[in-house]
């Protein structure tokens, strides 16, 4: 089928490219010249696994292209995704202005009848505003648009696995045509007919195939919302129960497995640490906050889990600080920039937050990161890049892991110990094992794991605040 993406991020890259290697014709296009021209020359401008290789043989197959000609892609697709930011506004809400600009464009630029199917996270009803929009700026026009929402639950780091091997595909519609149309599209999905998978190179695990639903489109709106909402205060929960392991001489890696070996509870989203960051969590509680509190329901659930969240970088903060009894000219190491492992994202990362903080405190900060360097260099141009952990470690007072990258597990940290002038590992994502590191002679703290009475008071103080 012939596909339009209009908005070339995370979400719309990967739908892009991976719509066209399930044999779809897809033209991709973006308000941001630089990122299409950047496209064209056969780069992402984002870092996702997997993503390059399927753009390269997609874009060779002439199943996709890129282009900065908006009017050019809306025509070309009889089905249109609409992949744009939803970014917050101060009050909390979902900026929907790139929705309405993306529904002028599609009436304006449309020579024929269309889907027009919302990918963006958005807050319910948000289907229904499209829809009228789409009238109302068509009114000139004799062609039709129907309107579908197809949430998307791809994790940054796994994007392309979660497109290619989901759980569930929603779809809201209002009418058998549009799901008729929506089916097509995913059928090889729905089907497990990507041949060869690109993610598992012909030999994919066993997996169930995945279910597709049916909803009105507000309630697929609400399911996405719902189901980010719900991991977050999923997340919240096991740093709650961490603060309570830490100040009460429990173990939370103890406490989470033996949780999440209940089947109605699970082990996924329990890790305790230094809480959610990234573009989704954060502004898509706050938007759901926002949401239900205009629908006259409390929320004080929504807000209490953010309120923890928000907690996490100063508790870890004042951790580092019971250690190092000050911060300021103290020299210290911080492992990971990005929001979480395998991404170079560090939107609402909780790393840069941290890295703020220890600058408010005058430390002397020296950091690397796999992949997301480049990103942070702009934010934080008087800090230390370094070229690798081992750098970042070289007579430094004490290491801050704030982002649980495998290549840090598997460091040479006895290397480390001697590198460092004081062998302090603060652990904000309980990557390494607390043991084997105490073993080794570093003095090691990760989160929810007992420490000294001093320590867990001065969690508590920043806690009450
Ligand atoms: C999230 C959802 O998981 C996706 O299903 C959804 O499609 C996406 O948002 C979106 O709305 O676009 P993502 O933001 O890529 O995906 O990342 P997650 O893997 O969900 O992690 C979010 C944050 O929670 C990260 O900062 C991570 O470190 C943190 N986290 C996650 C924890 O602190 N503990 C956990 O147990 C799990």
């Amino acid at each position: 089928m012939r596909i339009a993406i209009l908005g070339c991020g995370y979400v719309g890259l990967v739908t892009g490219a991976c719509l066209a290697e399930i044999g779809h014709s897809v033209v991709c296009t973006d308000n941001d010249e630089s990122k299409i021209e950047t496209l064209n020359q056969g780069s992402l401008p984002i870092y996702e696994p997997g993503l390059q290789e399927i753009v390269d043989r997609c874009v060779a197959a002439q199943r996709l292209s890129f282009t900065t000609n908006l009017g050019e892609a809306v025509r070309h697709g009889d089905t249109i995704f609409i992949c744009v930011g939803t970014p917050p506004l101060p009050n909390g809400d979902a900026d929907l202005s790139s929705i309405d600009a993306a529904a002028r464009l599609i009436a304006t630029e449309s020579r024929s009848s269309k889907l027009v199917v919302e990918k963006s996270t958005v807050p319910m009803q948000t289907g229904q505003n499209l829809a009228r929009a789409l009238t109302i700026y068509s009114r000139k026009s004799s062609h039709t648009f129907s309107v579908a929402s197809n949430p998307e639950f791809l994790r940054e780091g796994t994007a392309v696995l979660d497109f290619l091997h989901p759980d569930r595909i929603v779809i809201g519609v209002n009418d058998e045509q549009t799901e008729g149309m929506l089916r097509e599209i995913y059928q090889p999905v729905l089907q497990r007919s990507v041949v060869p998978c690109p993610v598992h190179k012909g030999s994919c695990p066993v997996k169930e195939a995945p279910t597709l639903l049916v909803t009105s489109i507000s309630s697929a709106e609400l399911i996405k919302h719902a189901s980010n909402s719900f991991l977050a205060v999923k997340i919240s929960y096991a740093n709650l129960i961490a603060d309570i392991c830490e100040s009460m001489g429990a173990d939370v890696e103890e406490v989470v497995l033996g949780m999440g070996l209940d089947p109605r509870i699970g082990p996924a989203f329990l890790r305790p640490g230094l809480g959610f960051g990234g573009f989704c969590f954060p502004k898509d509680i706050q938007a759901f906050i926002r949401l239900g509190e205009r629908a006259g329901v409390d929320v004080s659930l929504l807000r209490d889990a953010e309120v923890i969240n928000k907690r996490r970088v100063d508790q870890f903060l004042a951790k580092a600080t019971h250690y190092l009894w000050t911060l300021k000219q103290k020299r210290i190491g911080v492992l990971g920039l990005a929001f979480k492992p395998n991404t170079d994202d560090i939107r609402f990362a909780p790393a840069i937050e941290l890295i703020s903080k220890l600058l408010q405190e005058h430390a002397q900060v020296q950091v690397f990161d796999p992949k997301a360097m480049t990103k942070s260099r702009s934010l934080f141009p008087s800090i230390r890049y370094c070229q690798d952990a081992y750098q970042v470690a070289e007579h430094a007072e004490a290491l801050l892991i704030a982002t649980e990258w495998e290549e840090f597990k598997n460091l040479d940290w006895e290397r480390i110990k001697t590198l460092m002038q004081r062998p302090l590992v603060l652990d904000g994502r309980n990557l390494l094992d607390a043991q084997q590191m105490q073993a080794m002679g570093f003095e090691y703290q990760g989160i929810g794991i007992p420490v000294t009475q001093a320590a867990a008071e001065t969690a508590r103080a920043v806690a009450l605040r």
